[in-house]
């Protein structure tokens, strides 16, 4: 309805409406700024504009940013984007120089350079604060490297683990969140500046100049390719993804842990919220809308893929939809990142209940059937059989493992010793598990102390 008035104007205004981006791409205004600060020191070093009007171009594009820091700058949409926008405020500013500074370029190779320096910046950010929660996970891992609690699969109770060893299961996932992100930073890092329109130009730029001025490693290659990709954004918007599904993860597991049923931990009041009718309610609404945010960031990902998949050489206005997606994203991220730090921080295991859940289902069986290859040399077919007949009786009798007799599981195995006693409880059982990548206390005390200290 907003449009309604403006679309009885005619097709001038529809047109308008569809083709602006400066709702949005007014956040490139700094990464715009600095493009073109570096393409007319360029220009000049070159010959190409003389140094006068390079200074002039300069110090109006100083202002412009002043303005736009300052709120004074108006941006309007009938100059479309932000480039068109900056460069109309610096032509009123600096008069006849500054329409010299869209020599040997086009908004093409303008619009790649700034949202690749965007992406960049946000990226950089993101790793920042997934490694800040890598270091939350560990300083969490390193308290309770000793925690039992139950091991699950099929969200079945499996063998006991320590709740160390499972928050540091964590700090692997998000380590190679950080490595997809750096490996996505080194092949985004190439400067598009001066393939221009998609041909490149007939004037005698410096492209390894421009591109050092900004940051990058090094100019891209191809004209063509230069406008025309967008694989840095898709492969931000993918590491995105899987760092989403990660955190999303950690969010179900702590909804699960949280409900009464388990009671594994809690969470303060900090990071929950009441129920306006059942005063007895503490819900997990930050784990759950990190959980729920994972599906715009998949959103995003899956909308710039459906832009693109059609695109022929080179640009086309199509390409105009890689910016919201990416900076919806990245806001529903560092969001989700926020919320999950201060989670981990937050939360407060139940050690008792989590050692009571973890002896819980039998889940020191395996343990019994082990014991049985060591000592009495069964192969673990047979003593797995063996076993399973031990827990059918304590089935029967309603009773954990631990407490049945000796004479009991005599009755079933015979050589059985009281020696078994030691390996059916589950401290002795995750101490046992000292197998490189185990869940042993003394492994994850390590692991622990070693991702603390990598990270500081
Ligand atoms: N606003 C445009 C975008 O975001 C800038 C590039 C426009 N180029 C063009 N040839 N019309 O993609």
């Amino acid at each position: 309805m907003q449009w309604g008035g403006r679309f009885a104007a005619g097709p001038a205004a529809v047109m308008q409406a569809i083709n602006a981006s400066i709702g949005f791409d007014a956040k490139l205004w700094a990464q715009d700024i600095a493009g073109s600060r570096a393409h007319a020191a360029m220009l000049a070093a070159q010959g190409i504009i003389s140094p006068a009007d390079a200074a002039a171009i300069d110090s109006g594009l100083a202002q412009v940013a002043a303005e736009i820091e300052s709120g004074a700058f108006e941006f309007n949409n009938a100059l479309e984007d932000i480039h068109t926008n900056i460069e109309a405020r610096l032509t009123a500013l600096a008069g006849e120089p500054a329409r010299r500074l869209h020599t040997a370029r086009s908004r093409n190779d303008q619009v790649a350079t700034d949202f690749r320096l965007w992406v960049r910046g946000a990226l950089d950010e993101v790793a920042a604060q997934v490694k800040l929660l890598m270091h939350a996970f560990a300083t969490r891992a390193a308290e309770h490297a000793a925690s039992v609690m139950p091991g699950f699969t099929h969200l079945q109770t499996a063998q006991p683990v320590t709740l160390g060893h499972h928050l540091l299961a964590y700090v692997e996932m998000l380590n190679r969140d950080a490595g997809r992100l750096g490996d996505t930073r080194a092949r985004l890092n190439e400067c598009p500046l001066g393939a221009a329109a998609l041909a490149g130009t007939s004037f005698p730029i410096d492209r390894d100049a421009t591109a050092a001025a900004l940051g990058f490693a090094r100019p891209t290659e191809n004209s063509l390719d230069s406008v025309s990709d967008r694989d840095f954004a898709l492969e931000y918007l993918s590491s995105l993804s899987i760092l989403a599904m990660h955190l999303s993860r950690f969010a179900e597991e702590i909804i699960i842990w949280c409900s009464a049923p388990y009671r594994l931990v809690a969470l303060s009041d900090a990071f929950t919220t009441g129920s306006s009718i059942m005063p007895q309610k503490r819900n997990p609404d930050a784990a759950e809308l990190t959980r729920a945010k994972t599906g715009r960031i998949f959103g995003s990902l899956m909308a710039l893929l459906t832009v693109m998949k059609g695109l022929p050489m080179a640009y086309a206005k199509d390409m105009q939809e890689d910016k919201e997606p990416v900076f919806d994203a990245t806001e529903a991220i560092l969001l989700c990142l926020a919320a999950t730090v201060g989670m981990v921080r937050d939360l407060t295991p139940d050690t008792a209940r989590m050692a009571e859940l973890a002896g819980a289902g039998f889940a020191t069986a395996t343990d019994l059937a082990d014991w049985l290859v060591r000592r009495l040399h069964m192969p673990f077919r047979d003593a797995h059989h063996v076993t399973g007949r031990i827990v059918t009786l304590a089935e029967q009798q309603g009773v954990d493992l631990e407490s049945l007799t000796l004479a009991q599981m005599q009755a079933i195995e015979p050589r059985i010793s009281q020696e078994i006693f030691d390996v059916l409880g589950v401290a002795a059982s995750v101490a046992s598990r000292t197998s490189f990548g185990g869940t042993a206390p003394t492994n994850v005390a390590n692991a622990a102390a070693k991702w603390l200290e990598n990270l500081a």
